[in-house]
């Protein structure tokens, strides 16, 4: 019997690509950057099912330059923002993501960033390798604490539960905010205390970004957020760029309004060279790592893998973004 076509729009681990590879006739984008657009339609047409990263917008024109026996769109991230769930929807098509395997990695490295902004870790390095440490210094690279310090988390999801978890091993008072959940039965245990968003922008330290990307939370942290920020405020953005407006970050940051940032994440990605973000010393940014362990993006591979020919079978994705389809 014929295998069914797929088209995956980049390399992935292969703990998940020899899957595809073994019961799929794969046509696999081999370049470092996705595939352009063109490419992209092209490589759909005719296929049953798509792999994608979360670097390739999956849209309606994807859908149907693929055809109408496209039976599946399996994305290799958690975030799913690249695609267009209400036209996959409206088309049959189940969407699977790859949730859980990236919470404690995805954790660990927001953690990473919220204590290398207060140490100050990035800057000392720098001032090392410029040659300007001379000595000890009783004022030198000075940063609060993070110890007894208040969190405020925005979204209390599964990564920002496991912040919270992380957060009580440092004596953190942690606030949380969710835009969905309000009273979380998993706060109790937490040791996390729910708060409407205000409370949590102005009586937070570290105000840590875990909500996805929606037309709601767009700019959530914008001008009017970033003001009611304390002065020593750091934000770290482990989540998507575009829920901080940048040029507002920009801004604050460089008045003074607050501390510092950390961002994982930045809008666009990659971020531009020009950008005025790049000229501050208060901020710290990753290229979009925070999953980044070899643990976990194996294991987003066979999630990727697993939903892709579940999906091809005609079977329920076992995660799957659209599961109303299976109604
Ligand atoms: C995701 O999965 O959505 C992350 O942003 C990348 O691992």
């Amino acid at each position: 019997m014929a295998k069914p076509k797929v088209f995956v729009t980049r390399i992935i681990p292969d703990k998940g690509l020899d899957i595809v590879k073994e019961f799929c006739e794969a046509n696999i984008w081999p370049g470092e950057l996705p595939p352009p657009r063109d490419v992209l339609l092209e490589g759909v047409k005719g296929v049953d099912g798509i792999l994608s990263l979360l670097t390739s917008k999956i849209d309606a024109e994807v859908m149907d330059i693929a055809g109408p026996q496209l039976k599946v769109i399996s994305n290799y991230a958690v975030g799913f923002d690249n695609i267009d769930i209400p036209a996959a929807t409206q088309r049959g098509i189940p969407v699977g993501n790859t949730p859980g395997v990236l919470t404690d990695t995805t954790a660990d490295f927001a953690f990473a960033l919220l204590m290398a902004a207060a140490r100050r870790v990035v800057e000392g390095d720098k001032y090392t390798r410029a040659g300007k440490w001379q000595t000890w210094g009783p004022k030198l690279l000075l940063g609060p604490d993070v110890h007894g310090a208040t969190l405020g988390l925005v979204g209390f999801g599964r990564i920002g539960k496991a912040m919270a978890k992380r957060a009580s091993g440092f004596d953190m008072k942690v606030l949380y905010y969710d835009p969905i959940i309000k009273d979380d039965p998993d706060a109790a245990a937490l040791g996390a205390q729910s708060a409407d968003l205000d409370t949590v922008l102005s009586q937070s330290d570290f105000i840590s970004v875990h909500t996805p990307l929606t037309p709601d939370t767009r700019h959530l942290i914008n001008a009017t957020a970033l003001a009611k920020m304390r002065p020593e405020a750091i934000v770290i953005n482990t989540a998507r760029g575009p829920v901080v407006d940048h040029d507002a970050l920009y801004e604050a940051l460089k008045s003074g309004q607050i501390a510092y940032a950390a961002l994982d994440v930045t809008d666009p990605e990659p971020i531009p060279l020009d950008s005025p973000l790049l000229t501050l010393d208060n901020i710290i940014i990753a290229p979009h790592i925070a999953s980044a362990s070899v643990a976990t993006r194996d294991k987003m591979a066979e999630m990727a893998a697993a939903n892709l020919l579940a999906g091809l079978k005609g079977e329920p994705l076992p995660t799957c973004v659209n599961p109303e389809l299976y109604k």
